[in-house]
C-alpha cells in the first residue's frame, strides 16, 4: 500500500532536525507538508507474503502473526504470571440520590494481603434489569482522583509528585480528591444503563523506569534473569492487570462480564488498545487521544516519535522497540494492524483537535487502514481517508471523532462512547 503525502519530504532530511527528549514538544513536526512518503505494512498479506482472503485465514494465521510482531518489535509479552484472584469487598453503598451503587474491592494478586494488589472502584445504576455492560479503564492517579468524597480509598502505591495533583512526596495527597472527576462522567454513564470500573494504574505497575522490580513485576517469574528482547515493558503489564480486572467482572453480580468494553485515555489510550489485542475478551475496545504508540501511525512523524517517547518513557514499550528510534520505515508493523487485531469487534478512536503531539489525522488515517480487515468480516471500516469535521462522530462498525479542544477525556467525549455502546453492547 503505497501513501504519498502531500508533498513528499525524504526522511534523511528530518533526522537532521529531530530533536532528542530534552527539546520541547514544540520542535516536532506538525506540519501536514513535511509527513515523509511511507508505505503501510499490508495487514492482509502474511509473512510468507500470501494473501489473506477470508475470516478464517485471518483469525488462524494473519492475526497470530500481527500479535506476535506487536509482541517482538513494540509492546513486548505480557508477563508470565499465574494468579489465584481474590477479591475483598470494603464498601457497597448507594449513591447519587440512591440512583447508583459504588462499590469498592481490592483484588489481591497473592494469598498474602500484602502482597501486590488492586484497589478497584465500581459504580453501576441501583435499576438494571438484568446483567449490565460495563466499561473499564485505568485511571491516573488514584481512584480518590475520580471520586471526591473522602470514604474513597487513597492508593498505597507510589504516585507522581504532581503540583496539578496536589502530591508533594510519591504518597497520594487528600488534597488531589476528586481532582481528575471530570474525566469519569459516572452520572452521565450510569443513568444510560452502564456500569464504570476503573483502578489506579500505578497498583499495577508503578509508572517510572525502576528496572522492572515493583508492582506486578515482583511476582513474575522472568525477574532477576537476563531481560529479554521482547519481554513486556509497563503497558504489557497495565494491559495484564486490565485482564485480571476484568477476570473478577465476569463473576460479578451486576456486570456482564461478556459484555465489557476497554477504555483509556493517552498512555492509558495506548494500553486500552494493547489490552483489547491480547485479551479478545473485551467487547469493544476505546483509545481517548492515544497518540504515538497507540493508534497513530509511527511512519508519519508527526507530532510525537518513536524515538522520543522510547527515550523519554524506556519503560513502556520491549527493548526491541529502541531499535526503530528514527526508524519507523523498518518496523514490521504500523499501528493500523493495532487497531486491526480488534476485528470484528467494535473499536473507537478519539482524537482531539489541539492534541496534535498525538498526531489526530494519523490516528484517524490508521483506523481507515484497519478497515481492510473489518471487511473480510463483512463490517465496514471508516469510508474515507479524508479529515473527518471536527465534532461530526463517524459510527460504523468502527467509530471516530475528533473533539475540538486539548488532549483530554470530557463529557462530550463519554456521549460518544455511549452512543456507540449502545449500537453494539446494548
Ligand atoms: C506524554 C507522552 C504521550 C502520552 C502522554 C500521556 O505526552 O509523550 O505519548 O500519551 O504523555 O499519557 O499523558
Amino acid at each position: 500500500m503505497q501513501i504519498n503525502s502531500v508533498f513528499g519530504f525524504s526522511v534523511c532530511v528530518l533526522v537532521v532536525w529531530l530533536p532528542s527528549s530534552a527539546v520541547s514538544e514544540d520542535q516536532f513536526n506538525y506540519d501536514e507538508s513535511l509527513v515523509p512518503r511511507y508505505e503501510l505494512p499490508d495487514p492482509l498479506t502474511t509473512n510468507d507474503g500470501l494473501s489473506v482472503n477470508s475470516a478464517e485465514v485471518w483469525r488462524s494465521v494473519r492475526r497470530q502473526e500481527i500479535l506476535r510482531l506487536f509482541e517482538q518489535h513494540v509492546f513486548g509479552r505480557l508477563p508470565r504470571i499465574n494468579v489465584r484472584l481474590r477479591v475483598r469487598t470494603h464498601e457497597r453503598r448507594e449513591i447519587m440520590d440512591h440512583s447508583a451503587i459504588r462499590e469498592q474491592q481490592t483484588v489481591y494478586l497473592t494469598d498474602d494481603d500484602t502482597g501486590p494488589s488492586i484497589d478497584v472502584l465500581i459504580y453501576t445504576p441501583t435499576k438494571s434489569a438484568g446483567p449490565i455492560p460495563a466499561f473499564l479503564g485505568l485511571n491516573f492517579s488514584g481512584n480518590h482522583t475520580v471520586d471526591a468524597d473522602p470514604a474513597v480509598r487513597l492508593p498505597k502505591s507510589w504516585v507522581r509528585r504532581n503540583p496539578r495533583m496536589k502530591t508533594i512526596s510519591n504518597h497520594a495527597s487528600e488534597l488531589s480528591r476528586g481532582l481528575q472527576a471530570g474525566r469519569w462522567d459516572v452520572g452521565q454513564i450510569v443513568s444510560r444503563g452502564y456500569g464504570l470500573v476503573t483502578a489506579y494504574y500505578g497498583d499495577i505497575d508503578p509508572d517510572f523506569d525502576d528496572g522492572f522490580q515493583n508492582g506486578i513485576h515482583q511476582l513474575d517469574p522472568e525477574n532477576g534473569t537476563a531481560r529479554a528482547d521482547d519481554a513486556g515493558g509497563s503497558i504489557s503489564a497495565w494491559a495484564w492487570g486490565l485482564s485480571r480486572i476484568l477476570d473478577t467482572l465476569e463473576t460479578h453480580s451486576q456486570i456482564d462480564g461478556q459484555r465489557v468494553a476497554v477504555f483509556g485515555h493517552s498512555r492509558l489510550g495506548k494500553t486500552s488498545l494493547w489490552a483489547g489485542a491480547t485479551d479478545e475478551r473485551f467487547r469493544l475496545v476505546i483509545s481517548n487521544n492515544s497518540g504515538c504508540g497507540g493508534a497513530a501511525l509511527s511512519r508519519r512523524r508527526y507530532g510525537e516519535t518513536v524515538k522520543r517517547i522510547n527515550t523519554a518513557f524506556p519503560h513502556w514499550f520491549c527493548r526491541k522497540h529502541w531499535e526503530y528510534n528514527d526508524k519507523e520505515t523498518s518496523l514490521p508493523i504500523d499501528h493500523h494492524q493495532l487497531l486491526a487485531l480488534m476485528a470484528p469487534r467494535p473499536v473507537y478512536v478519539a482524537s482531539a483537535q489541539d492534541d496534535r503531539w498525538a498526531d489526530p489525522y494519523g490516528e484517524m488515517l490508521s483506523l481507515y487502514h484497519a478497515g481492510p480487515v473489518y471487511a473480510l468480516f463483512g463490517k465496514s471500516g471508516l469510508r474515507s481517508s479524508g479529515q473527518v469535521e471536527i465534532g461530526k462522530p463517524v459510527l460504523t462498525d468502527v467509530g471516530y471523532h475528533e473533539r475540538a479542544g486539548k488532549h483530554d477525556v470530557t463529557p462530550y467525549d463519554w456521549t460518544q462512547y455511549l452512543n456507540f455502546a449502545d449500537r453494539h453492547l446494548k
